[in-house]
């Protein structure tokens, strides 16, 4: 078999980047090695996020640069094959081709499964390939799960997709247009994909989901089976060492998933929650189904279970009619909530979304100085949070080498990234970290037993020189 180079760009969600792992893994054995470099494929995938207007408008504009790779490479007698994937690719459908003919192939989340045929297609000779239909079959069925090889060079860390799409139908999001009807992966399914990952190396696994606690996958039995009881079955894997999952809907925490930050060790204390707004008034427009109080009786309840869990959040400014007091009560909240940190947005109007045709649309210049605002809340909370945790000691996972020669970094239970001197061998392990330091965006420390774990690297480093 011919060895062919696959690129594949990711943008937007942590889903999208899942689905690219999941392409990747379903065009190896169709030959595709992936690289890093664009300039050598022969295969390049823009997996696309429409989630706001300046996400879709870049990609257009890689695709601008797309076309000279292509173009170049067609003049050195190569033939470049352009695909774009996501959820671009769903709302747009054969708009993309018509307005960048550079893309020989368009193909929506539902539909990638179909890649290796479409791409067959392709070398037939057919352009302008569209696949944007939701298939009546199951995507996940005809999925790969990766070479052991193949998920070591991926890290310690994973994502894992456990539910897909949204029934929720906020009135400013295009997620249950682009992603459909919201679907759960059966329990065994998902258990395997994980036993495979701890088998290569995983040690912490994110369950990921637009409406992750919505998950009310079958079990063997044919019952269904919460996100809290999913979670209990995952921290039963040997080799898995820490949970997490994102991202959560506020009116779907129920009584069993607060429970199970109670009673599970291996869950991350820590939950992305968003509130999207302070304002009662805004959050019914958005049609977001609960109150500012619901949100806040839900957290209390969730500090009840785990009293050290760090919240997150997203948050939108100047959604239609939002007025200077709706802002202001956004702005009480993050204070009342103490988040650890947010992801905050400007407003942008979505077609075909009910946000985007309604009236008192808020003027950019009023967006931006809230976002200022809300962002200046935000870091002032993350970093009082930070600033709280001089002096503990944390179990951070090792994922990678740091910064500067000698540091490995890693993340705390809640999330922050953290930087200590530490041996390559630690990576993939869970190691105690006094927190010394505390920067902008990440901690730093030193390993609390330092002595013992530097005695257990030159044993495994003289093991090593061995070929042991
Ligand atoms: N405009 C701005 N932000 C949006 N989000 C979703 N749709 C829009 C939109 N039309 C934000 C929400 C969501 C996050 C993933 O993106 O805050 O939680
Ligand atoms: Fe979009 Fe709302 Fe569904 Fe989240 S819950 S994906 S914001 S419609």
């Amino acid at each position: 078999m011919t060895e062919r180079k696959l690129y594949v760009k990711s943008y937007g969600c942590q889903m999208n980047v899942y689905d690219s792992h999941r392409m990747a893994d379903l065009l190896a054995p169709e030959g595709y090695v992936e690289t890093g470099e664009p300039e050598n494929a022969d295969l390049i995938i823009l997996n696309t996020c429409h989630i706001r207007e300046k996400a879709a408008e870049k990609v257009y504009s890689e695709l601008g640069r797309v076309r000279q790779l292509k173009e170049g490479a067609a003049r050195a007698g190569r033939r470049v094959t352009v695909a774009v994937a996501g959820c671009v690719a769903q709302a747009e459908g054969e708009e993309i081709i018509r307005r960048a003919p550079v893309v020989d192939l368009v193909v929506g989340p539902q539909s990638y499964h179909r890649l290796p045929d479409l791409l067959a297609r392709g070398q037939r000779q057919e352009t302008g390939i569209v696949a944007t239909e939701f298939p009546v079959e199951d995507k996940f069925g005809f999925l790969t799960l990766p070479s052991i090889a193949k998920t070591k060079s991926r890290g310690v860390t994973a994502f894992v997709t456990v539910q897909e799409g949204c029934d929720k139908f906020c009135t400013f999001c295009v997620v249950p247009y682009t992603r459909g009807a919201e679907v759960s992966r059966p329990v065994e399914a998902i258990l395997v994909e994980v036993a495979n990952l701890a088998a290569s190396g995983v040690r912490e696994v994110t369950l990921i989901g637009q409406n992750v606690n919505a998950y009310h996958g079958q079990d063997r039995d044919g019952r269904a089976c919460t996100l809290g009881g999913l979670l209990r079955r995952i921290a039963e894997v040997p080799g898995i060492a820490r949970l997490r999952y994102t991202t959560s809907h506020p009116r779907d925490v129920d009584d069993d998933l607060i429970a199970v930050h109670r009673d599970l060790p291996l869950l991350a204390p820590q939950l992305h929650l968003p509130l999207q707004s302070g304002s009662d008034r805004i959050l019914a427009a958005m049609n977001r189904r609960h109150t500012r109080a619901d949100y806040l009786r839900t957290i209390d309840r969730l500090r009840g279970a785990r009293p050290d869990l760090a919240l997150t959040s997203d948050f939108i400014v100047g959604f239609p009619g939002e007025t200077e007091a709706d802002f202001a009560a956004t702005l009480r909240i993050v204070d009342e909530v103490g988040y650890s940190g947010a992801f905050s947005f400007k407003y942008s109007p979505r077609p075909g979304t009910p946000g985007a045709t309604m009236g008192d649309q808020v003027a950019e210049e009023v967006k931006s100085e809230r976002l200022a605002r809300l962002q200046a809340a935000i870091n002032r909370n993350a970093a009082a949070f930070n600033a709280r945790c001089r002096g503990l000691t944390f179990d951070v996972l090792m994922e990678k080498p740091g910064r500067l020669p000698g540091q490995l970094t890693g993340r705390s239970p809640y999330l922050q990234p953290v930087q200590a001197m530490a041996p390559r061998e630690l990576i993939g392990t869970m190691v105690p970290v006094v927190i010394t330091d505390i920067g902008t965006n990440s901690l730093f420390g030193v390993l609390a037993d330092a002595p013992r774990i530097e005695a257990e690297s030159r044993i495994v480093q003289s093991l090593a020189a061995l070929g042991a």
